[in-house]
This record gives structure tokens, sequence and C-alpha cells, in this order.
């Protein structure tokens, strides 16, 4: 014998799943908007902190640098890095300033896994560009210091 579902049933079956949506939908986006807001710093892993820069020093790689810099970087963090590219007033949170102390602290190893894992809003580049790249964005970094002679 089969069992019919009174129309009305269903009605409100459909409704419940509605306001479930609804409520999932506003929880949600309210949650996500608190992350947003208050994110915890951004830390590398220790062991990736350790990693070592085989091109560590290597001052011809820094053209290279430059080039991938400018291209995939700098409308974020800026040409000079200050975190002040043309897209950077719509970011939150804002691109960091690699001619900060604070970066500029960093490990070359964390820097490198940084910009390999990337962190909303910036991409991860880990698969669009090869680990030489990367290291050489990150002797490229190193030239933006405040701190170092131009
Ligand atoms: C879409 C914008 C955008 C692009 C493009 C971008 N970044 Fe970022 N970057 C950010 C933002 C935003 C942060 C800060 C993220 C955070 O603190 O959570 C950041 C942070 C970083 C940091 C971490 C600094 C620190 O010490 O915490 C590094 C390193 C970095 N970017 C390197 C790069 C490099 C290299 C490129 C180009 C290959 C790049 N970024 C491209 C937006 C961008």
């Amino acid at each position: 014998m089969k069992i019919k579902t009174h129309p009305l049933n269903s009605f409100w079956y459909v409704k419940g799943i509605l306001t479930t949506a609804t409520l999932v939908f506003v929880f949600g986006t309210t949650a996500t908007k608190t992350v947003a807001q208050q994110r915890a710093p951004w830390v590398a892993p220790k062991t990736a902190q350790e990693v070592k820069n085989p091109l560590a020093g290597d001052k011809s790689v820094l053209a290279d640098g430059k080039v991938l810099y400018t291209a995939n970087c700098a409308p974020c963090h800026g040409n000079k890095g200050r975190g002040d590219g043309p897209a950077a007033a719509a970011l939150n949170p804002k691109p960091a300033d690699h001619s900060s102390v604070m970066v500029q602290n960093e490990s070359d190893g964390a820097l490198f896994w940084k910009l390999s894992e990337g962190r909303n809003p910036m991409p991860s580049y880990k698969k669009m560009l090869t680990d030489k790249q990367r290291w050489e964005l990150v002797n490229y970094i190193r030239t933006l210091s405040r701190s170092v002679a131009k």
C-alpha cells in the first residue's frame, strides 16, 4: 500500500528546508565576516621558517625577480613593495608592506612559504610559479627593505 503525503505536509517540509538554508546562510555569512575582521597573525610553520634559500645572496637573479614581482605582486603590494598597489585600496586585510621591519625580519623560508601558500585575498603561487621563481622573489623582496641602501 502506498502512503500518500498530504500536500500540506510537503509544504511544511519544503518550508522547513528553506528556513534552515536561510539560517545556515545568514549565520555562515556572519561567521565568515567575523573571521575576516579578527584574523590571527600569519605565521609560517617552524619547519617552513627553517628551510634554507638555495639562492641566498645570489644577486644574478634579481633582474628576474623584479620582472616577476612587477607582473605578479606589484598590483597589490606596489612597485616598491609598500603595500600600496592599485588593487590595495579594495582589499581587507591590506597587502603586507614588504619594506617593513616586520616582513624583513621574517626568514627567507617563511617568506617563501607564505608566497607559495597565499592567504585570502592573496593567491597561492605554488602552482603558478616554479620553486626557483619563488626564491628569486624572496631575494627581490630583500632589496625592498627600507634599510637597504639603494
Ligand atoms: C591580490 C593581492 C595580492 C597579490 C597579487 C599578492 N599579494 Fe602578497 N599579500 C596580500 C595580502 C592581502 C597580504 C596580507 C595577508 C595577511 O596578512 O593575511 C599579503 C602578504 C604577503 C606576504 C606575507 C608578509 C608577511 O611577512 O606576513 C608575502 C611574503 C607576500 N604577500 C608576497 C607576495 C608576492 C611575492 C606576490 C607576487 C608573487 C604577492 N604577494 C602577490 C595580497 C597580495
